[in-house]
């Protein structure tokens, strides 16, 4: 087979003071990796989507988190899917569609063991939202509402970040279980997209005045479970309304990850104690092993029209810096991904 010669790629350019902003990326020009030089253990892929998420913020310090900080001016990385232009591993033939670990480029030579797992089409429901909910943000919302905010049937499960990709699953996750559902988002059209679209019970725009008097006025028994991507002065505002044996699930804390001082802290933390209140924070990953039910469960709902998500796609690797940031603007509903190539 024969591949192009040079490739485009994103680079880090630098690492961002705060908000990331498009001079901390660079666009280049890179040597496609031939299929000649895979080795041993090692599989070539072309990228397909790429996935936006908040946790790209944080690999782009040089500090360690869970993963080893990006280099600068090497390229950026995220979840991809992948599909398998060449491997020296048996699992992977070329043609298989794969989740992956990779960077931001259009052929990666990658280690057989930074592919997460294999993709299947499902019938009906379109390629990318393999990213979306049947992948990371779909798995995130499940797990992290079922497993550890525990929900039942008629209690009041408030989500912020509500709008966007794993807050907009988890309201609806929420609701399937009998459950009030109200979102926390930054503008009054957002607000719309979840009652109207969406099936959210009640949406407050944060953003506006007296959000604590108006959380009181929509969850006048309290909250049982608060599921929080948000973090920071929102979920301190939060832990007051919280109801007797509330819950609150931290899933992230995306008002934090730009943050270049330390942020006040939380004030309201014996509301935890007095409302005997558990707090709990989750990763994913670590639910690996039933990700296959859970898929099929959140396919089955996507399938009844239960389920409704939105893919905001953008075309061309080179886009890719200017997608992200919206992230933290904020404007966007769904999921942000960029698609890179079409499979084969
Ligand atoms: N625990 C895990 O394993 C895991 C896995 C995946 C993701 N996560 C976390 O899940 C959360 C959601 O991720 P996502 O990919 O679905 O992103 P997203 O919600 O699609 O996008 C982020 C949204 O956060 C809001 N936001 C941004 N900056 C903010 C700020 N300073 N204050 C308040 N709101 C702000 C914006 O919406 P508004 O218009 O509403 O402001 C923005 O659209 C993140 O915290 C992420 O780190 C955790």
């Amino acid at each position: 087979m024969s591949l192009p010669q040079t490739q485009q790629q994103i680079l880090l350019a630098r690492r961002p003071k705060g908000v990331p902003v498009a001079e901390d990326f660079a666009l280049a020009t890179g040597p496609v990796p031939q299929v000649e030089s895979v080795g041993p253990g090692q599989v070539l892929v072309r990228q397909i989507y790429l996935s936006l998420d908040p946790a790209i913020r944080g690999w782009m310090n040089e500090s360690r988190s869970y993963l080893p900080p990006i280099a600068l001016g090497a390229p950026v990385r995220s979840g991809t899917l992948s599909q398998v232009v060449h491997s020296t591993v048996p699992e992977w033939q070329p043609g298989d569609l794969c989740q992956a670990l990779a960077a931001w480029e259009e052929y990666s030579l990658v280690p057989a063991q930074q592919l997460m797992g294999k993709i299947t089409k499902v019938p009906g429901i379109p390629l990318s939202s393999m990213l979306n909910v049947l992948g990371g943000n779909g798995l995130t919302a499940y797990f992290g509402l079922y497993d550890v905010g525990q929900p039942k049937a008629g209690e009041t499960v408030l989500v912020s970040a509500a709008a966007g990709g794993v807050g907009s699953i988890v309201g609806q996750l929420a609701k399937l279980r009998g459950c009030r559902v109200v979102g926390l988002t930054g503008s009054d059209d957002k607000c719309e997209w979840l009652c109207g679209e969406l099936g959210f019970d009640a949406a407050l725009n944060y953003k506006t005045a007296n959000l604590s008097q108006q959380l009181k006025d929509v969850c006048p028994n309290g909250v049982d479970v608060f599921f929080d991507n948000v973090g920071g002065e929102l979920l301190d505002l939060v832990l007051p309304r919280l109801a007797l044996r509330g819950r609150v699930v931290v899933c992230g804390a995306i008002s934090e990850i730009n943050r270049t001082e330390p942020g006040p802290g939380l004030r309201n933390v014996m509301q935890l104690m007095a409302k005997r209140a558990r707090m709990e924070g989750f990763v994913t990953l670590d639910y690996a092993d039933r990700y296959a039910a859970a898929r099929d469960e959140l396919a089955g709902y996507v399938r009844e029209g239960a389920l409704k998500t939105r893919d905001e796609i953008v075309d061309g690797i080179e886009h890719a810096p200017a997608h992200l940031l919206r992230l933290f603007s904020g404007d966007h509903r769904g999921k942000l991904m960029v698609k890179v190539a079409d499979p084969s």
